[in-house]
């Protein structure tokens, strides 16, 4: 962009710097939002075995990116999907003192389906224009690969400004994450030493809405079973056996029926234990958000809401546990009628954790709850997926107070402090394992349909974020930590 000056140009205060490399990054939108869809065509489900190889081609991708902005990268094995870690000292003066970044994102994606409802395909980007600009509609698009781009978007900015970061840069990227994060606690402890930073930055989360910042300060935790009820050694016939014998699908129907009271409270026993009651500060600071239920509800269809009594949706979603099925099958389900009586029924269960609640107690008691209730000839096998608790981040850091500045520099106004109901199994392993808090600043809306047909990423989101990324580094170059 200016070639006249050299990239470790000293003179230049690290404020100056600072606005070029924005001016560079928006310069290079166009580009920027190439790469994005290079990365999404790729369709990296981590989840399903088929595509194991694709996970892997990201990885490599990035991996590349990285170092074509001189990061040292790696593709590590672990006993899942790969991580990949890459590694930048930092230039300038600044980066011997300052605060060291680690960078978390995760390049895996959800499965794309019901495919059907896709307005195009799910690994082939499109740019839309949609009521807040142009959009980019893939699978993956906000969560997470336009998020992590955002990230690398920042650091190509400085790269080409600075020659680099003004502050040590790690970055890790996780090939698991909507898989339930198994391979990275052990991978946080055997690669420790390559993980040093002082503060981690996730940028995996959302805005309040297109022209609001936020910074997360609560995430959910998640304690996620699979349970199968099995009954009969065989299908069978259900003229023949029916009336005569324990149909598993309504064992389990009977079973799901029993989680909730009257008042929609969950019953298992013990599970409000660690639950804690907002603080009246909290309480205020939520209510002046200004949260508009006929919106929450009315994008999604819903005349009204539903839970727990007595709470409002905003404390339900961020405050709440909560115990749902996220599906359930069993007997027959194709076309047409069958008459028989399934051998198993299967539900994929899962509970958001607030608070203190112990995902392994929380886990037991809800094992324990099931098989209590099946009648003689049933049993429950139970699988698995994952286990983590609930996080909050200090909201008196100077890292939150930097990056605060970062995104009121770029939006013009201050972020506002939210909760979410969504889960990030990785912050709680980097605290717990790397010793780091994290900083949740993330660029998706609520309408971006995360999970589902038709996620896209508004580019407005994408070009911000990369410009917030960008100025978070310069400020915290500012910051002598060492
Ligand atoms: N990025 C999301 C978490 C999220 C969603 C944060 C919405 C804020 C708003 C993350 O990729 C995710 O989907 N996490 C899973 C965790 C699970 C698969 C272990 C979740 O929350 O269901
Ligand atoms: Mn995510
Ligand atoms: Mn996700």
């Amino acid at each position: 962009m200016t070639p006249s000056l050299s990239p470790l140009d000293t003179c230049a205060s690290t404020a100056t710097l600072q606005s070029r490399v924005i001016a560079h990054c928006e310069a290079d939108e166009g580009k920027a939002v190439e790469r994005l869809c290079a990365i999404l065509r790729i369709p990296s489900i981590s989840t399903d075995p088929a595509y194991e190889r694709d996970v892997r081609r990201a990885a490599d991708w990035l991996a590349a990116d990285l170092t074509t902005l001189g990061f040292t990268a790696e593709v590590c094995k672990t006993i899942g999907h790969p991580i990949v870690v890459a590694h930048h000292p930092g230039v300038g003066a600044a980066a011997k003192h300052a605060p060291r970044v680690l960078f978390y994102g995760h390049y895996d994606v959800q499965p794309a389906d019901p495919l059907d409802l896709w307005t195009s395909p799910p690994f082939e980007p499109a740019i839309v224009n949609g009521p807040k600009g142009p959009r980019v509609v893939a699978r993956g698009a906000v969560d997470d690969k336009g998020q992590v781009m955002s990230f690398l978007e920042a650091l190509r900015g400085w790269h080409a400004i600075a020659g680099g970061p003004p502050v040590p840069v790690t970055v890790m990227l996780e090939g698991e994450e909507e898989a339930g994060s198994k391979s990275l606690e052990p991978f946080l402890h055997a690669a420790k030493d390559r993980l040093v930073g002082d503060v981690c930055i996730v940028s995996d989360t959302g805005m309040w809405d297109i022209d609001t910042p936020a910074i997360t300060t609560r995430l959910r935790g998640l304690v996620y079973l699979e349970c199968t009820i099995h009954g009969p050694s065989r299908d069978l016939h259900s003229g023949m056996y029916g009336g005569a014998v324990p149909n598993p699908i309504q064992v389990l129907a009977d079973v799901v029926h029993s989680f909730h009271d009257a008042d929609r409270r969950i019953t298992v026993a013990g599970f409000y234990e660690g639950v804690e009651e907002l603080s009246p500060q909290t309480r205020a600071q939520w209510e002046s958000l200004g949260f508009s239920d006929a919106e929450f509800l009315g994008d999604i269809g819903l005349p009204c809401g539903f839970g727990e009594k007595g709470r409002s949706s905003l404390e339900r979603t961020w405050s709440r546990p909560t115990l749902e099925v996220n599906g359930i099958f069993g007997g027959y389900t194709g076309k047409g009628a069958k008459t028989v009586i399934g051998a198993f029924a299967t539900a994929k269960i899962s509970c958001r954790l607030v608070g203190q609640q112990d995902p392994d107690r929380i886990s037991a008691a809800l094992k324990a709850h099931i098989i209590e209730r099946l009648p003689a000839g049933c049993r429950a096998e139970f699988e698995s997926h994952g286990a983590n608790p609930a996080i909050s981040v200090r909201e008196s850091s100077p890292y939150l107070t930097l990056a605060s500045k970062a995104l009121e520099d770029v939006y013009g106004r201050k972020p506002l402090l939210i909760g979410t109901g969504g889960s990030i199994p990785a912050v709680g392993s980097i605290k717990q394992i790397l010793g780091m808090d994290s900083l949740l600043i993330g660029f998706g809306l609520d309408d971006d349909c995360v999970h589902s047909p038709n996620e896209k990423f508004e580019l407005r989101c994408f070009h911000n974020g990369t410009k917030c990324h960008a100025a978070l580094l310069g400020e915290l170059a500012s910051l002598k930590q060492r």
